[in-house]
């Protein structure tokens, strides 16, 4: 760790971490925040390198931020289910299936599907950039069809089709799961990823007064910022089990209980101290991206990071 902190200073380097990082990759990190947290930071910090802690796809949109600095990423494997659910091809042949749509995507897209887009979104997001297009717009929504149906619910969109995309990780956190974890813990706040397989099953029940729970659909960052305002002191949570270090390192008098211990992202954890060491030795992995590709998708970033 004192190496780490010691080069990054010599080679100018900020590091930034996803709050699904190991601990220790958080602890050293600069920054850590969700998606659009991220992004955002990527263009404050002025410094010649950003060694992204993070998958593949966040290091290519800082890349696509920063063309004019070093943006290195410690696995380059570091890859992630959504993003294969949906390629640029695939776009394009919606697209024309639908002429006039609007196509809306998850940040968790390459960059050669991102440059097929009209606007980016992240969970923290997603609502307003829905809400910012014009009513009478058909919009185009992918790839995660849990995000997806939960934005369409909470915006009463009727004219929004949806990608049949899903993450691995948040698809497997089902009704079920949650119905447990209520039953186990009577009384904590449920906090759900808009991701999850359950998310619209929760809106709908908590809006119903099914659910024996006060429930908060939220991106990674809106969990941990809700959980260190919240008067409560118990929460449930539904996400992946990283955000548990952040959530106990921000709000450390607060009790924090996954719903599932199996919700465990392989590729975020791909990033090792190792690996990030080696990367800040080595000045390696370097992301780039195409001129081509990121001059088109810059623009349906920038909405993103406009709005919301
Ligand atoms: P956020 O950090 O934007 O909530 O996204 C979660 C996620 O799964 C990213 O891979
Ligand atoms: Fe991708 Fe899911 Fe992992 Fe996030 S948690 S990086 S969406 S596979």
């Amino acid at each position: 760790m004192e190496r780490i902190l010691a080069l990054k200073e010599e080679r100018n380097a900020v590091i930034l971490a996803h709050n699904y990082q190991i601990p220790a990759i958080q602890d050293v990190a600069d920054y850590v925040g969700d998606s659009l947290g991220l992004a955002r930071k990527a263009q404050e910090f002025d410094a010649e390198r950003i060694v992204f802690c993070g998958v593949y796809f966040m290091a290519e949109t800082a890349a696509i931020l920063n063309p004019d600095r070093k943006v290195l990423i410690p696995d380059p494997d570091a890859g992630c289910s959504l993003v294969q659910t949906i390629t640029a091809e695939d776009v394009r042949r919606w697209k024309a299936e639908h002429p006039g749509a609007v196509a809306v995507g998850y940040v968790n897209t390459t960059a050669e599907t991102k440059a097929e887009l009209d606007y980016c979104c992240t969970s923290s997001n997603a609502v307003a950039v829905v809400e910012s297009i014009d009513p009478d717009t058909e919009i185009l929504f992918l790839p995660d069809m849990f995000l997806g149906s939960w934005v369409k619910n909470v915006t009463g969109r009727e004219n929004m089709h949806i990608w049949a995309g899903e993450c691995h990780v948040h698809a497997a956190i089902r009704p079920e799961t949650i119905a447990a974890a209520i039953e186990a813990h009577p009384g904590a706040d449920l906090l759900v990823h808009p991701e999850c397989g359950c998310s619209s099953n929760c809106l709908y029940l908590s809006s119903t007064g099914q659910l024996k729970a006060e429930t908060h659909i939220l991106s990674t960052s809106g969990m941990i910022n809700y959980a260190e305002k919240s008067p409560h002191d118990t929460f449930l949570v539904a996400t992946e089990v990283g955000i548990l270090h952040q959530l106990e390192t921000r709000a450390p008098d607060k009790k924090f209980v996954p719903v599932s211990t199996d919700a465990v992202c392989e590729y975020m954890k791909m990033i090792t101290t190792e690996k990030l060491l080696a990367s800040l030795e080595q000045d390696q992995h370097r992301v780039i991206v195409p001129d081509e590709i990121a001059e088109r998708a810059r623009l349906a970033i920038e909405r993103m990071i406009a709005i919301g």
